[in-house]
């Protein structure tokens, strides 16, 4: 029998509670993780069962989530799970994409193939089925886009209520259409992420409603089943380096505490380093960082300084006072990673690349291989290093942002004035009248 409860994060507190307990942080102020006892847990049994289960129809083998759910065992083997076959998301080596970067190769782990079109699926399946164990009826989010989105989708698809709450004006127009169409009571709070957050966070927890934010540790279980499937695609070699956006910072602490415990349960015999990529007017972590290394102190003794009013066009990843901070920094540190911040032009060429490899992905994703490219040509990443770099949303879900690079027309509003793209790949759509000869004169002189 695997034991589990909560467990305070900061192990200077280290405050348990049964896994049941309905609590979004421990008493003292701090996130709580779920943590487990594996006695008997045996690495090759479990990679020769997650094998196996490829071939099941048992909803949970489908789902590339549940499958690993030795690793994730906070639920009763009897609890039913919400999922739609979440997970189960590509590797994609992207040769273009690597050049550009200045790597030898460069693989993506595209979690844009999720039900939703996003990385959140994979924690929003463990973090619905926790609030359906629970008996709770309500679930709510903050989000920038793609977790109200997914918990909208996850919500209607296991008979739940599904409310969210969303900066007005600042999210992609994909994400909230999804959630319009998925049902969910759609709140639009006329501010920016991290105010709605410290308005709602308390609120909603005194509703009585279940909070299914990254703060919510059953989300964090989901998402670090991204490292451990990646880690089977390869093989179970390990790469020299894993490369994320970073926002809130869930993610992050979710994908070092699944390195960790892959390691501690002998799936794998060393960890990658971890690096961060934040937008350069949203990168509280990388500032923190970067002003502990010039005064030669520990991070931890400074603390976060919140970025006040937070710029991006990347608006997933538009935070100022990430939540799950601590966490991602105690894995930063524990993968020897680093954090690295990139403009804007650099994203929106980033993902131009991207898509020019037909991979494609939103904007946020896109700060991973402008964050590569950089890292490189700093030597932090040698070029024949082996990368593995996550794209963390789809394409369709900010047409708006491609469209405006593709047409010139995108730019940063910033201090009343615009801060435009120049694209460095840009490709217009050309205009033509219903003229025969013309399209073949264009056709001849485009396609040559
Ligand atoms: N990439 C995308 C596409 C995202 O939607 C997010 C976060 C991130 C990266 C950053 O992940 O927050 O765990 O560091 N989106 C959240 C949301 C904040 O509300 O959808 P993080």
């Amino acid at each position: 029998m695997t034991s589990v409860f909560l467990r305070c994060f900061d192990e200077k507190c280290g405050a348990r509670y049964p896994v049941t307990e309905v609590r979004p942080e421990c008493a003292c102020g701090n996130l709580l993780e779920a943590c487990y006892e594996w006695p008997n847990f045996d690495p090759a049994v479990a990679k020769r069962t997650w094998s196996a289960r490829k071939t099941s129809r048992d909803p949970r083998d489908l789902s590339g989530v549940w499958r690993f759910r030795e690793m994730i065992p906070f639920l009763p083997s009897d609890a039913p799970v919400i999922t739609m076959r979440e997970g189960n998301t590509p590797l994609i080596e992207a040769a273009r994409a690597a050049e550009y970067a200045g790597l030898e190769a460069l693989a993506f782990k595209h979690q844009g193939f999720n039900p939703t079109g996003s990385f959140k699926d994979n924690g929003m399946t463990t973090g619905a089925s926790q609030a359906a164990a629970l008996g709770k009826h309500v679930v709510a989010c903050v989000s920038t886009g793609n977790t109200s989105a997914s918990l909208a989708a996850y919500a209607a698809y296991g008979g739940l209520r599904a409310v969210i709450f969303i900066p007005a004006g600042q999210i992609a127009s994909g994400k909230l259409a999804q959630a319009l169409e998925y049902g969910a009571l759609t709140i639009q709070v006329q501010a920016n992420f991290d105010v709605t957050w410290k308005i709602v966070f308390h609120l909603v927890e005194q509703a009585g409603i279940y909070l299914l934010n990254s703060v919510n540790p059953f989300r964090v279980e989901g998402q670090k089943t991204i490292v451990v499937e990646m880690m089977e695609q390869l093989g179970w070699e390990v790469p020299d380096w894993i490369v994320l956006p970073g926002g809130n910072l869930g993610n992050s602490s979710a994908f070092g505490k699944g390195l960790r415990e892959m390691k501690q349960l002998g799936l794998i015999a060393r960890l990658p380093r971890m690096a961060v990529i934040q937008a350069e007017g949203s990168a509280p972590l990388y500032q923190l960082i970067r002003r502990a290394a010039a005064e030669g102190r520990p991070p931890w003794e400074i603390g976060l300084q919140p970025v006040e009013s937070p710029q991006t066009l990347a608006t997933a990843i538009r935070i100022g006072s990430p939540a799950s901070w601590k966490k991602a920094l105690r894995e930063i540190e524990a993968t020897r990673g680093v954090c690295e911040a990139v403009s804007e032009q650099e994203i929106a060429d980033a993902k131009a690349v991207i898509g020019l490899s037909g991979i494609g992905c939103e904007p946020a994703s896109a700060a991973t291989l402008a964050g590569i490219r950089k890292l490189v040509s700093r030597n932090v990443i040698g070029k024949s290093d082996r990368v593995v770099a996550v794209l963390t949303g789809n394409l369709l879900k900010d047409p708006g942002y491609t469209l405006a690079y593709h047409e010139g027309t995108l730019s940063l509003p910033q201090e009343g004035k615009a801060m435009p793209i120049e694209p460095g790949f840009p490709n217009r759509p050309i205009s033509v009248p219903p003229d025969a000869a013309q399209i073949q004169r264009l056709l001849e002189s485009r396609t040559r």
